[in-house]
């Protein structure tokens, strides 16, 4: 049984440091369909990295421009694997375009492995804060319930990429 139409889009949502890029890059390689990363088309959107973004302009011009740059990425691309940001979930209106193009897969991990993969990293300008950790964790609880909305969740902690990337092919195709 397949749970996608082939001219459906595949997003990838999650905390930061998930693993959405990497999975979604090894998931469109398999799938033979484009990668698309939304923050990196914000990035070239803009020509700004996206600490810069947040720094000049605050976070909600980046999230108007996270919605922009979603509805020219779908208008633009055919069914792609789209690995999103962490606060897209944050947005109704993000919801609206993600559930009318496609399926939403939620990759869900432990906050404190997560913390082990992004700690050491600068360029989340959310949790350029002191005790990131502590804020990390306030973020990850008030979005948990956003993640859950997703179409399918696939729990990242005892897998690697490539296992992650099976079991989303077992969710859409088999
Ligand atoms: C954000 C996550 C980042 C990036 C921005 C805001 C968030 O993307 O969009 O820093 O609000 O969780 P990643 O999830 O790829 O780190």
């Amino acid at each position: 049984m397949t749970r996608i139409e082939e001219n459906e889009q595949i997003f990838l949502v999650g905390f930061m440091g998930a693993g959405k890029t990497t999975v979604g890059k090894a998931l469109s390689v398999k799938l033979h369909r484009p990668f698309v990363d939304l923050d990196t088309e914000i990035t070239n959107y803009l020509d700004s990295p996206v600490t810069d973004i947040f720094r000049e302009k605050g976070e909600p011009f980046f999230r108007d421009t996270e919605t922009e740059v979603l509805k020219n990425v779908l208008s633009e691309n055919g069914p792609s694997v789209i690995a999103t940001g962490g606060g897209i979930v944050l947005r109704d209106s993000n919801w609206e375009l993600m559930n009318s193009s496609g399926k939403v897969i939620y990759l869900k991990a432990d906050i404190d492995k997560i913390w082990h993969r992004i700690k050491k990293d600068t360029s989340r300008p959310l949790l350029n804060v002191n005790d990131a950790f502590n804020e990390a964790k306030k973020i990850f609880g008030h979005r948990k319930k956003l993640y859950e909305k997703a179409d399918f969740t696939v729990s990242t902690d005892h897998l690697n990429v490539e296992q992650t990337v099976k079991k989303i092919q077992n969710l859409l195709f088999l």
